[in-house]
């Protein structure tokens, strides 16, 4: 089986200034100095991209986004394109957020042509997906996730994972407090690999799938503990560079 390297990924959301950018990445440069073992990257608002940009110059640490448009230039007013992440040095961008699925009612469909105009541009998709507290209760989970998954797999085919990073996140578990537990959150990576590796058993092999929702510094050790749990998509804790650095290590520690 293929060796995962872990990717640790702080979605900043909606929070920050250009102080507080700066500030931030100074702390977890620091944090995480001589840390290897776990990819590290983070997700500021696009508006401060450029001092993002500019805090990291020579650190491991990757630049990523929390959104993208589908369209690569235009009259698309209030809109950002792939080639202008990439301009700032941008690698991971998040698409599929159940906040914008929630809030902006983005499609499966039309999150899957995010996800190929990323693939177009060379940048790595982290695809968000998962189920409502609802859809858990009526035992939904599975086909949720295979519906999220098969829509990028019908419209680019399964060879599109090759490189790309899924967060499976709860929306139940997200900014709650309230995280999957490990063997929880474990059978359903357990099932979102299976389920790509009936396409492609390569693909599944490489394919890095992050848990989301309520990770913190208490428990993400022992989240990474599971076989299938590669990293973390950290909302609320990755605002605070003690409490990320303390999850990137865990991470580096339990797959090394
Ligand atoms: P949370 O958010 O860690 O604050 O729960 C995770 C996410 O939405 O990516």
């Amino acid at each position: 089986m293929a060796v995962r390297k872990p990717l640790v990924m702080g979605n900043w959301k909606l929070n920050g200034s250009k102080a507080f950018t700066k500030e931030l990445i100074e702390g977890l440069k620091k944090e995480l100095q001589g840390v290897t073992g776990c990819g590290v990257a983070i997700a500021p608002p696009v508006m401060y991209l450029a001092e993002a940009e500019a805090a990291l110059a020579g650190s491991e640490i990757a630049l990523g986004s929390q959104n993208v448009d589908i369209n690569l230039q235009g009259a698309f007013t209030g809109d950002i394109s792939t080639a202008m992440l990439k301009d700032f040095g941008a690698k991971y961008i998040i698409i599929g957020h159940s906040e914008r699925r929630t809030y902006h009612k983005e499609s499966d469909e039309f999150i899957a042509k995010k996800f190929g105009v990323l693939k177009e541009a060379g940048l790595v998709p982290v695809l968000c997906i998962g189920e409502s507290e609802a859809e858990n209760e009526a035992g939904k989970t599975q086909e949720v996730c295979a519906r999220q998954i098969d829509a990028v797999i019908n419209a680019l085919g399964v060879e599109a994972f090759n490189g790309a990073v899924i967060a499976y996140e709860p929306i139940w578990a997200i900014g709650t407090g309230k995280s999957a537990t490990p063997a929880q959150a474990q059978a359903v990576h357990k099932f979102i690999r299976d389920h790509i590796a009936a396409k492609s058993q390569a693909v599944a092999d490489q394919v890095i799938i992050q848990y989301g929702g309520s990770v913190n510094d208490a428990n993400a050790a022992e989240l990474f503990t599971q076989p299938d749990i590669d990293g973390a998509l950290v909302g609320g804790a990755s605002l605070k560079a003690p409490a990320f650095a303390v999850i990137v290590k865990a991470a580096a520690v339990a797959k090394a």
